[in-house]
């Protein structure tokens, strides 16, 4: 039987019902969504669609305008609703990895179907109402029709407004650092955008299932500071969205909630995409290492060079034995294959033929014989037009040897050149990619990719993404503030996995200092680890990735006494709680797997001291506890290295008392006894 196929659903009930008596004419009305927490009314006046939402403090957005608009105002819409059907939908669904090992699936759903104006199009609105978020989307049937869509313009008017979480919009990156800020300040921000209102509610507002679209960014109204507009990444040409026949846009999401812990734990964005059809049980979550944070600081080198090459096969075999020898599931091998010395050029790699000093088959079954799975890696460089047409023999290689995870990567201007990282062309690339590398049994891990927004529940070999300013930027640029890991949860985060790649134990870079060698044009000398040791564990339980890397060289790790935190760690979670944050100060992540408990905390650059309520132990259980904290002299500039590892058998009855320093977190296990 497939692995996560739905295994109860539960459709309370589902009428498609003609609510005709619901609203007065084909032209006005009124039209409700409400449950306990949040009630959205959609009006029509013949003229127009918009929308508004409430919690139980009060307005939440206000008239919020639904529109369309096509290339020569073609095809017609009208607003003259025909139809409205409605239901409940309760399911509860069990996904193959994840932060929790059963995920409900519960809202209230409404279509409205609009009169045809021509012969030609149809269009519908589908609204969902969960108990904390509320989402929509466009679906439009013209057939025959070639559908040239100039912008979608979907509008968020929010009420009362106080400030904002956000980095700037970019057509093709999101490896930004993120800002606080009031919201008149937020110009043009990149989705997942996340506010707090006066009434104290936190809302997001992101995206979920793009399918043949445009990446949404959000653009704030000339005319009023509180208006937030869809603006879609355009083609070269202009336009935004181009399909034939039917049109459907992503999900707009908006999630609500009472506090920042409470945004982060909805399944939302998954919950929107459609179950996987066909049998995804090879599907595998891992803690993996790899030849990687070796060419990031500049030690070694992607290409041959100098006798430097990262990829080499005795390079390659010491971190296979070290995963091996120390419960990692898998190793990441970077700069096997020819082109890297032409990276940034069209064609540059073939992504079959390995360097010579690197024995892929014999690596594929030294691997295989280790128990260890060997983590592939194509950069394309954003060759889209090389990658789509090697992408077949490539992936047919990989599957061949027994190879079955690959991370892609597209560090570079897109091929063709006319494109933006984020446009139609690329989702459709993505696309492909992750239908392709399902057809191979490969699984994925994207870099620089689009904004996740929940495809990962119907191909869940798309295991994880980037798509952050993630580990990699603290090697070789100023890096990444401690207060930036505090925000990103809340951010990028909410879109999805994050392959953040932390877990380096010499964050003074000194061990190897004498081997580095400058690379990038970002290092100004001032890169530095921006955290301390206790804080790069703790990233590796906030920020969930179910193929999350341990990232530093094995000789950092190799009787390190805070290792054994990264050999025991789980990738995958029967259950996640967010025990209490502050977006941009702090963040305290639990999470169960069978009877034990791993809770991440992490601080930006103040020290501060948590209280970690046990209510969440079994009250007829004795447990222990297994930390590593910081310590009194530990400073994420002064002295990061520094950690205790305290261990002690734990009273539920007294909450535990945890100190942070400056950039620094904590990793605690606590055990059943
Ligand atoms: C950028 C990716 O984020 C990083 O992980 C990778 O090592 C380099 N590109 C080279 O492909
Ligand atoms: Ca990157």
């Amino acid at each position: 039987m497939m692995h996560f196929q739905i295994y109860l659903k539960r459709i309370i009930s589902l009428w498609l019902v003609l609510l005709s008596a619901f609203y007065s004419s084909a032209q006005s009305g009124q039209f409700k969504l409400t449950n306990e927490f949040l009630q959205l009314i959609v009006s029509n006046d013949g003229a127009g669609c918009y929308f508004n939402l409430q919690n139980n403090h009060g307005l939440i957005l206000t008239t919020s305008p639904l529109e369309l608009q096509f290339a020569g105002n073609k095809p017609s819409l009208s607003y003259q609703i025909t139809t409205i059907d409605s239901g409940i939908v309760d399911e509860t669904w069990y996904p193959p990895y994840g932060t929790d090992n059963h995920i409900r699936n519960h809202y209230k759903w409404m279509n409205l179907s609009f009169a045809q104006i021509s012969s030609i199009a149809t269009l519908n609105i589908e609204f969902r109402l969960f108990d904390d978020a509320v989402a929509f989307r466009y679906r439009l049937i013209s057939p025959g029709d070639s559908l040239v869509l100039m912008q979608e313009k979907s509008t968020f008017q929010l009420f009362q407004a106080k400030k904002c979480w956000w980095s700037w919009a970019d057509y093709n990156t999101l490896e930004k650092l993120v800002y606080e800020t009031s919201i008149g300040q937020a110009k043009h921000a990149a989705a997942p955008f996340t506010i707090e209102t006066d009434a104290e509610d936190f809302l997001s507002i992101l995206e979920a299932g793009i399918d043949d679209y445009s990446s949404m960014t959000l653009k704030q109204d000339l005319s009023d500071s509180s208006k937030f507009n869809v603006n879609l990444v355009p083609w070269a040409d202009g336009t935004a969205v181009k399909v034939k026949d039917s049109l459907k846009s992503p999900w707009r999401v908006v999630l609500v909630s009472n506090s920042p812990s409470a945004l982060l734990e909805p399944k939302t964005i998954l919950n929107l995409n459609d179950p996987p059809q066909g049998d995804f049980s090879w599907v595998k979550p891992l803690v993996y290492n790899g030849v990687w944070w070796e060419m990031h600081l500049g030690i070694s080198t992607w290409k041959i060079q100098g006798g430097r090459h990262g990829a080499s096969t005795t390079n390659v075999k010491k971190y296979i034995d070290f995963a091996s020898e120390h419960g990692l599931g898998g190793a990441l091998v970077e700069g096997w294959n020819t082109g890297w010395e032409n990276w940034g050029q069209k064609d540059a790699f073939d992504f079959t033929t390995p360097y010579t000093d690197f024995d892929l088959p014999a690596l594929a079954d030294y691997a295989a014989a280790h128990a260890v799975e060997l983590i592939g890696h194509h950069e394309t460089g954003g060759d889209i037009v090389a990658y789509e047409a090697r992408m077949d023999s490539a992936f047919a290689l990989y599957n061949r040897l027994g190879i079955h995870y690959v991370k892609t990567g597209y560090a570079g201007p897109v091929n063709p050149p006319t494109e933006h990282h984020h446009g139609q062309y690329m989702i459709r690339h993505f696309n492909k990619v992750m239908r392709t590398a399902a057809a191979y049994r490969l699984m994925l891990d994207v870099h620089e990719p689009i904004i996740p927004s929940g495809w990962s529940r119907t191909y869940p070999n798309l295991m994880t993404f980037e798509g952050v300013r993630g580990m990699e930027w603290n090697a070789w640029s100023d890096g990444n503030p401690p207060s930036h890991t505090c925000m990103i949860p809340f951010t990028r985060g909410l879109a999805g996995p994050m392959d953040y790649t932390p877990g380096v134990f010499d964050i003074l870079e000194d061990n190897f200092q004498q081997k580095r060698v400058h690379w990038n044009g970002e290092d100004k000398g001032h890169n530095a680890v921006h955290s301390t040791l206790s804080n790069q564990l703790a990233l590796l339980l906030v920020n969930y990735s179910p193929m999350q890397m341990a990232a530093d060289l094995p000789e950092n790790y190799l009787h390190h006494p805070a290792f054994h935190f990264i050999e025991s760690l789980p990738a995958k979670w029967d259950e996640s709680k967010v025990l209490s944050s502050m977006i941009g100060q702090y963040i305290v992540v639990a999470r169960r797997k069978g009877t034990s408990w791993y809770i991440g905390a992490i601080t930006n650059e103040h020290s501060r001291t948590v209280t970690i309520p046990l209510d969440f132990l079994n009250p007829d259980k004795k447990y222990e506890i297994e930390a590593c904290m910081d310590n009194a002299s530990s400073h994420y500039e002064t002295d990061p290295e520094n950690y205790v590892i305290h261990q002690a058998l734990l009273s539920k009855e007294l909450p535990f008392e945890l100190w942070m320093a400056p950039g620094g977190g904590a990793m605690v296990i606590i055990r059943e006894k």
